[in-house]
């Protein structure tokens, strides 16, 4: 298996830029040591800059969004120049809690995605059903999220794609007393989407599609990440609430390793 990429997507946390930088240092600590995987860290953009200065060759930058023009009058936005200028690899787009809360469309999503994958930077392209139905439409959604969000976009530029199967049932912003919906993933069905994934990308693309990697996001923590690495035919983890704590992450980080030194 080749190298895991491990994505700490920080979402709007932390509060400040002491515990933004506290946290990151911490993390480059442990992946100064854990040479197994490809860890990429994704705080809030007003952290980016302050953490590039601090940036080890060991952690890569990534962002959580980017807009899809390359300047002007977009109040509030942030441009691709903008996130290459500090340094930033990847970038998360069409995740569902901006789908959802945001409103973002295929269609913005398939404008992002073009841009970022132009300007040579990857895109981890987010998609995933909210709920899953009996008569399995919910296949169909994912497969729609994929045709729309890469349509039109060369082959030449897919060895910087990457997809991550999230259901949005499983990510842990959908758990709470009022969200009865939410329950964890098994590395199990994570097997069976990111084939399903696969095949689908294959069946559009053909073999030039053959190495984008499938990752897995959605209630990761430092048991169960290990377990879909293993188990989930996935080629790495995007990683939540379990990333915004330094002491977790780095299990997580270890536990991963230590997988890759067993050779599954
Ligand atoms: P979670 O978030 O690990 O907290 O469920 C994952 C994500 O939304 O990217």
């Amino acid at each position: 298996m080749k190298k895991p990429i491990i994505i700490a997507n920080w979402k709007m946390n932390p509060a400040s830029l002491k515990e933004a930088r506290a946290l990151f240092l911490a993390v480059a600590r442990v992946a100064s040591r854990v040479r197994n995987s490809q860890i990429v860290v994704c705080p809030p953009f007003v952290w980016l800059s302050l953490l590039g200065n601090f940036k080890k060759s060991e952690i890569s930058l990534g962002a959580q969004n980017v807009f899809w023009e390359y300047e002007g009058a977009y109040t509030g936005e942030i441009s691709i120049d903008m996130l290459k200028d500090l340094g930033v690899e990847y970038i998360i787009i069409g995740h569902s809690e901006r789908r959802r809360n945001l409103i973002e469309t295929d269609e913005m999503i398939n404008k992002k995605i073009k841009l970022v994958l132009k300007n040579g930077i990857k895109a981890v392209f987010c998609v995933g059903e909210a709920e899953r139905d009996e008569a399995g439409n919910y296949l169909h959604f994912v497969r729609e999220e994929i045709i729309n969000g890469l349509e039109g976009i060369p082959l030449s530029l897919f060895k910087n794609l990457i997809v991550t199967y999230e259901p949005v049932w499983a990510i842990s912003s959908a758990s709470g007393s009022d969200k009865p919906d939410f329950h964890p993933d098994t590395p199990e069905d994570a097997f069976q989407m990111a084939t399903y994934i696969k095949r689908i990308l294959f069946s559009l693309f053909g073999k030039r599609a053959d190495g984008v990697p499938i990752l897995y996001g959605g209630s990761v923590d430092v048991e169960t990440g290990p377990e879909f690495l293993k188990k989930g035919n996935v080629d790495g983890l995007l990683v939540g609430r379990t990333s915004w704590n330094a002491e977790i992450f780095g299990k997580l980080l270890k536990n991963v390793n230590q997988l890759q030194k067993t050779k599954f």
